[in-house]
């Protein structure tokens, strides 16, 4: 491990609070590695090793973000206006609903992610459950064709409001319909208009998925090869290694035990910033064989 990978991992480690298993594992190792630096006894062996787990897993987010394509001038911004907004104070003066942080917001790989997935399978109607600042609705309006539409939903106007100011920079913002209320009556009123989706990003409260998933599928909100992508399914590792999880662990926990045990569907569970399991609805049908 040269020592630009540990300088860079150093410093990837000094931005916004880590929100994925590797930028949590990296803050531990760098702790970890600063208080042995700092005299606690250890053979050089097993600091170097050390080391070398620290700069792996500090190096990771960074190059990741190094080789994919960069975002654009637009999301840029969004992503800027998102950092310097003060949620905290925002929430506190009754501005928010609910209280809601910069970190929220999916980012340049994810929204790049996306933004490919919808290109890739040709999706035209794409529904988003948990907008925020409408980084990753405009990532994906980015990736749609000109006839494509995104449905966006968000429990919060004020953040529905700062998400339509950024749309409005945007030539592809009036692909974007937003949908202010709670996700779970937001779906209701779209099965009721017929409306059905052949791309879903689910991304909003944790305790809330289950019934989305369940929602999408029984409403017959799917198109029949629809693709979901549902954010946040590793949980900053809480689902795997944490014995006592927070509520949105748990949550998380068993809305992925869920989905494996639904014989509807099949899934992989992407481990790309703080995990994206890609769910599809798979045929009941068994092809039985021809009588021989
Ligand atoms: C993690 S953020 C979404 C981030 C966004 N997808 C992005 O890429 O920047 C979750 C959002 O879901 C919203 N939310 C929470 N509960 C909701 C609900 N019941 N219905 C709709 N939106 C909800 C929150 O207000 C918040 O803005």
């Amino acid at each position: 491990m040269n020592s630009t990978s540990l300088q860079d991992g150093r410093r990837s480690s000094c931005g916004p609070r880590p929100v994925t298993p590797v930028g949590i594992l990296a803050e531990k190792l760098l702790s970890l590695t600063d208080s042995l630096d700092a005299g606690s006894v250890i053979d050089s062996q097993s600091m170097s090793e050390l080391r070398q787990a620290m700069a792996l897993a500090s190096g990771l987010d960074s190059y990741v973000a190094k080789c994919t394509s960069p975002e654009s001038a637009e999301l840029a911004h969004l992503a800027k206006q998102t950092a310097i907004e003060n949620w905290g104070g925002q929430f506190d003066a009754g501005q928010t609903e609910i209280p809601l942080e910069q970190e929220m917001l999916s980012g340049h790989v994810e929204g790049q992610f996306l933004k490919m997935l919808v290109a890739a399978t040709g999706a035209t109607k794409v529904l988003e459950i948990g907008m925020f600042t409408g980084y990753s609705a405009l990532a994906i309006a980015q990736g749609l064709g000109r006839d494509g539409r995104v449905v966006a939903c968000e429990l919060d106007p004020y953040t529905a409001q700062f998400a339509q100011r950024e749309f409005d920079r945007s030539e592809h913002g009036n692909k974007i319909q937003v949908e202010i209320g709670p996700a779970s009556k937001t779906l209701r009123k779209l099965a009721d208009g017929g409306e059905q989706f052949d791309f879903v990003f689910i991304d909003a409260d944790k305790p809330g998925y289950i019934g989305y998933f369940r929602q999408l599928i029984e409403l017959e909100l799917l198109c029949p090869n629809a693709l979901l992508c549902i954010d946040n399914t590793l949980l900053q590792g809480e689902p795997y290694c944490d014995e006592t999880p927070s509520d949105n662990g748990r949550a998380v926990a068993e809305f992925n035990r869920c989905v494996a045990n639904d014989t509807r569907v099949e899934q992989v569970l992407i481990p790309l910033r703080d995990g994206i399991t890609m769910i599809r609805l798979v045929n009941q049908q068994v092809e039985t064989e021809e009588p021989k």
